[in-house]
């Protein structure tokens, strides 16, 4: 059997170093369990970015897989196949009356909103897209422009016009960047790679306002808030205006989660404006592949009827309560944000190798925006592991 050291080896050969890895080689997960090649055991606390929303292996979504691969893997979407109506269906239920346009990422359900964004604004000459800074909306070339961090522009410009980025939370900033071109708004609902950073109450509604003004496109990039990760089915269902009334967006953007671990991307749009995206204007030639639509309703169903939601909201208040209380963190943590189980630590000093000595300590962890340590475990993590893991991020905090 070959060791640990000869496969890293064989990896740092044979893939294309654009990921900082850790040299360590996952082999098996169960539930928030991992293990590595040496036997190692790990708590995950952050889920692949959140996409393993279940855990690993996590039988319902086994039996989903199975079941499909079984029955029908692909034909194109020259045809209606049933598993992926069932997934536009309960996306219909748990968000807003919409249609649904299947893809593989989070980046290519954007670059398919910010076309309908265009689309839509055509014929009153309407093509730019104002995004927030601090956001993280993907990696094409589109979406790096959209992006509002430099470090994500960086040797790739110039970057394709029509992308301007204000301040989050600054609704006179967002407003004066509107003018006669001004297409759609792209906003997640709670900045991820940023920061986990949460907007003034009033923000949403106010942008929503402004686009009903203006007729603007307003998309939620739903891609790490969707799917019961904050502890709603979408971060937007937060949002209301001063009358209580709801705050919805034109276009919701879905990835992660959605898929449980298996890579699928959704765009979601009322269908008013779901209607412009006539035949010939997007595709995908995988997308909707009916595995990964069968699981991704599994996963659904079994947030549902595991009431996860609920347990991901107790959870992630254990957690808030937990840390803010420890004595051996004071001073070391300048404030905890997030909902459900999306939560950021921003500590006061950026740490040194956090993630790395996470994973000495036995959890999976990771750092954003130099200083914000983000939890995203599976919504499936037991309430005795949770604290264990919590305990083992306390010692390894209590380090820095
Ligand atoms: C808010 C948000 N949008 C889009 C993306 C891109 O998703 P993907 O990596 O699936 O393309 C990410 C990825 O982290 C994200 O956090």
């Amino acid at each position: 059997m070959a060791t640990t050291e000869e496969i890293l080896e064989r990896g740092r050969t044979a893939l294309i170093g654009n990921y900082g890895r850790l040299p360590v080689v996952m082999q098996r997960g169960e539930g928030s369990l991992l293990w590595d090649t040496d036997g190692k055991q790990y708590i995950d606390l952050f889920a692949g970015f959140g996409g393993a929303i279940l855990g690993h292996c996590h039988p319902a979504l086994i039996e989903a897989a199975t079941r499909q691969a079984a029955k029908l893997w692909h034909v194109g979407n020259t045809f209606y196949t049933e598993p992926q109506i069932d997934l536009a269906e309960r996306l219909n239920r748990t968000a807003f009356p919409g249609q649904a346009f299947f893809c593989h990422s989070g980046v290519e359900a954007n670059e398919a909103a910010c076309k309908l964004a265009r689309l839509r604004g055509k014929e009153r000459g309407r093509w730019k897209v104002i995004s927030l800074n601090k956001s993280f909306h993907g990696r094409s070339l589109a979406m790096i422009s959209a992006t509002g961090n430099p470090k994500t522009k960086a040797g790739f410009e110039p970057m394709v016009p029509g992308f301007i980025q204000v301040e989050p939370g600054d609704i006179a900033a967002l407003k004066s960047a509107i003018d006669t071109e001004t297409a759609g708004i792209i906003m997640e609902p709670i900045q991820g790679e940023g920061g986990i950073n949460v907007y003034p109450a009033a923000y949403p509604a106010q942008v929503r306002q402004l686009c009903d003004e203006n007729g603007l496109t307003l998309i939620f990039d739903e891609v790490w808030t969707g799917c019961g990760r904050t502890g709603k089915w979408f971060g937007h269902q937060y949002f209301t205006d001063a009358a209580g009334r709801p705050v919805l967006p034109d276009i919701m953007t879905l990835g992660k989660a959605i898929g449980g671990g298996l890579p699928v991307g959704a765009m979601f749009a009322r269908p008013e404006v779901a209607k412009l995206l006539v035949p010939g204007t997007h595709g995908c030639t995988l997308g909707a592949n009916p595995i990964c639509m069968a699981v991704a309703t599994a996963v659904f169903d079994t947030i549902e009827s595991g009431k996860l939601l609920d347990h991901g909201n107790r959870l992630g208040e254990f957690a808030v309560a937990r840390l803010s209380r420890e004595p051996r963190l004071a001073g070391r943590i300048a404030g905890i944000r997030g909902r459900g189980l999306m939560l950021g630590i921003e500590m006061t000093t950026p740490p040194e190798k956090i993630v790395e000595k996470g994973l000495e300590k036995g959890i999976v962890i990771n750092l954003t925006a130099q200083k914000v340590i983000r939890l995203a475990p599976p919504l499936t993590i037991p309430q005795e592991l949770w604290e264990k893991g919590l305990d083992l991020l306390i010692d390894t905090l209590a380090l820095v």
